[in-house]
């Protein structure tokens, strides 16, 4: 059955949200009815397009993958990103966002950015477009902060995040990511909200969990975040794989009889 944001919704304090990226039809089509989200993450500039940060990713990729992971997706809600540089003003976000809609089949979008993005938020809102929250630790601001840190380490960082957090809500977001939020402040702000808080990096209160999955299964070995598990070594898995195809072509052991016309 298809995931709507009433099923998201209603899953608060009785069952946990799981949800991982996924930037093309291939994993988007594995990833599918497994997962209750599929988002499509900016992250994909550095796992997929070896950026060093997110920021080189235009809004027209974004889109591009959008569009290639909706193809196969049928069950999980999908969710597109924002890039950075595409809702910096209102105009430019309403304008971004309804490109969106209209060119993807995406069921919401996603924005970084707290207080000084609630305007910005609650003008896509009001043109009928389901909007993501993403408050803490945000990539798209790492380059000006000087590095990917940690937030909510001290009591006035918590309670700006609240803050962010309460507003994202009352602007209308059905639900928020916290990244890179001390686990005792991501659980006060996920018992404090109505709408579904999704993990990363926040601690296991949250009422649900995103993993990049690149990071998850394997392939993205140059850094190992704490918060990242592997599910999989699947660089090693593939690597072995390629291998033992490029020995079977060398040896002509590939292709046998059986696999020529
Ligand atoms: O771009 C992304 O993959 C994200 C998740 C890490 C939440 O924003």
């Amino acid at each position: 059955m298809k995931v709507t944001i009433n099923t998201l919704q209603k899953k608060k304090n009785i069952e946990k949200i799981t949800a991982i990226t996924a930037y093309d039809a291939l994993f988007g089509r594995i990833f599918d009815g497994e997962v209750d989200v599929i988002l499509v993450g900016d992250s994909l500039a550095q796992s997929f397009c070896g950026f060093s940060d997110t920021l080189a990713i235009g809004i027209d990729e974004m889109i591009y993958h959008t569009k290639a992971v909706c193809r196969a997706v049928k069950q999980s809600f999908v969710v597109g990103d924002m890039s950075f540089g595409s809702y910096q003003n209102q105009r430019e976000a309403i304008k971004n966002a309804v490109r969106f809609y209209k060119e993807t089949n995406a069921s919401a979008i996603k924005l970084e950015g707290g207080l000084n993005r609630v305007g910005i938020v609650k003008s896509i809102i009001d043109e009928g477009i389901a909007v993501m929250g993403h408050i803490g630790l945000m990539p798209q601001f790492a380059r000006s902060e000087g590095g990917y840190k940690i937030k909510g380490k001290n009591e006035l960082d918590a309670q700006r995040l609240m803050e962010e957090a309460l507003a994202l809500q009352e602007a209308g977001v059905f639900a928020i990511v916290l990244e890179g939020i001390k686990q005792e402040v991501a659980t006060q702000i996920t018992q404090m909200l109505k709408i579904p808080t999704i993990g990363i990096g926040s601690g296991v209160d949250c009422d649900g969990q995103i993993l990049v999955w690149s990071d998850a299964f394997g392939f993205f070995k140059d850094f190992k975040p704490k918060f990242v598990r592997y599910y999989l070594d699947g660089e090693e898995l593939l690597k072995k794989a390629i291998r033992s195809y490029t020995d079977d072509v060398k040896t002509k052991r590939f292709p046998s009889i059986d696999e020529s016309y």
